[in-house]
């Protein structure tokens, strides 16, 4: 009897079972009460006292690992065929741990998007990476025009990175003609020392509007508009004379914010008056770098700095912050 052990052994340590069925024949074929092994069993009941000690051991061993063999398969079988599957639903909606936010910068974009839409302003935008006759050239700043400092400027090669939002100005006008009333969002690059003030990059939102009879009159109305719209009714703004070759005249708008608080003092160097926007009517040479007769048309342009205004609408006291991907900062505009 020992002599039929061993081969089973071997038989069933290398039988194949990859299906319920496979696993099924297995159990009736060797561990059934009609099975291989329990005919053994019965067989050993009739052996003599002494071959008993010597097979015993075996046989039990034969049977022991039929059966890890059979759990073992079973409960391989039960789990691929399931995949945690049963009773779910896949069609049902998936619920969102953590829903996504818009960026304070990006709620200040749209809502500015908004207001100008409602006065009828279209959208526009440009490439970040500039020529200089865009960035610079069309808008009146000659080759070694002292403006040009102003701006300084990051170089790739021959072109620049766009230092203000101005160039979607030109782009837009030598593409298309007059009327133009257009706002052109967007990233712009100056090789600024960064503080808490001031960065590398920052973001302003241009305006253009330009057809025949614009007036500064025109120009202040829509920017008054614009700060009581964004910043509450009764708002006090003031307008200071500029310098920008691109606009004659040219103005610098701030907005008061009061010197009530530390913050409001830091932020105004004391003043309490923050600035937010350049602006003045558009300069004829630039109209007619675009071949739009200066004559018959006249404009006005502005350029917001958006950083500054998202800072004072949400009490963010360096601009800095607004990069650093902080999740504690982002995380409190979720859902605005
Ligand atoms: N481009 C100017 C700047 O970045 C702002 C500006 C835009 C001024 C339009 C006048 C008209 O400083």
């Amino acid at each position: 009897m020992i002599e039929r052990i061993e081969p089973l052994l071997k038989e069933i340590e290398n039988v194949v079972i990859s299906t319920s069925e496979e696993l099924e024949s297995y159990r009736l074929k060797y561990l059934s009460k009609k099975g291989i092994i329990s005919q053994l069993f019965e067989e050993f009941k009739e052996l003599p006292g002494d071959q008993k000690r010597d097979v015993g051991k075996p046989l039990n061993v034969l049977k022991s690992q039929a059966e890890g063999i059979y759990s073992a398969k079973k409960e391989e079988l039960e789990s691929s065929s399931s995949v945690g599957m049963e009773g779910v639903d896949v069609s049902l909606p998936v619920y969102l741990q953590q829903p996504g936010g818009y960026h304070p910068l990006k709620i200040v974009e749209n809502r500015l998007i908004d207001i100008f839409y409602s006065l009828g302003f279209d959208l526009s935008d440009g490439p970040e990476i500039e020529d200089d006759w865009h960035n610079f050239g069309a808008l009146n700043f000659s080759e070694d025009h002292p403006a040009r400092d102003m701006q300084d400027t990051f170089f790739i090669g021959e072109n620049v990175l766009r230092t203000h939002t101005s160039s979607v100005q030109i782009r837009e006008m030598e593409k298309n003609s007059p009327p133009f009333r257009l706002i052109m969002p967007g990233r712009v690059y100056r090789n600024e020392a960064v503080s808490s003030r001031s960065n590398c990059f920052f973001h302003q939102i241009e305006g253009l509007y330009v057809d025949e009879g614009v007036t500064f009159a025109d120009l202040k109305q829509t920017l008054y508009y614009f700060v009581q719209q964004f910043f509450g009714q009764g708002t006090e703004v003031r307008f200071r004379s500029s310098y920008f070759p691109f606009t004659e005249p040219s103005a610098e708008m701030d907005i008061w914010v009061g010197t009530d608080t530390e913050d409001n003092k830091r932020l105004t160097k004391g003043t309490g008056w923050l600035e937010v926007l350049g602006c003045g009517m558009v300069h004829p040479n630039v109209l007619e770098s675009c071949n739009i007769d200066s004559k018959k048309f006249s404009g006005y342009a502005f350029g917001i700095g958006m950083d500054r205004i998202t800072m004072l609408k949400y009490g963010i006291n360096d601009i800095r912050d607004l990069f650093h991907n902080d999740l504690r900062l982002l995380r409190q505009f979720q859902g605005e």
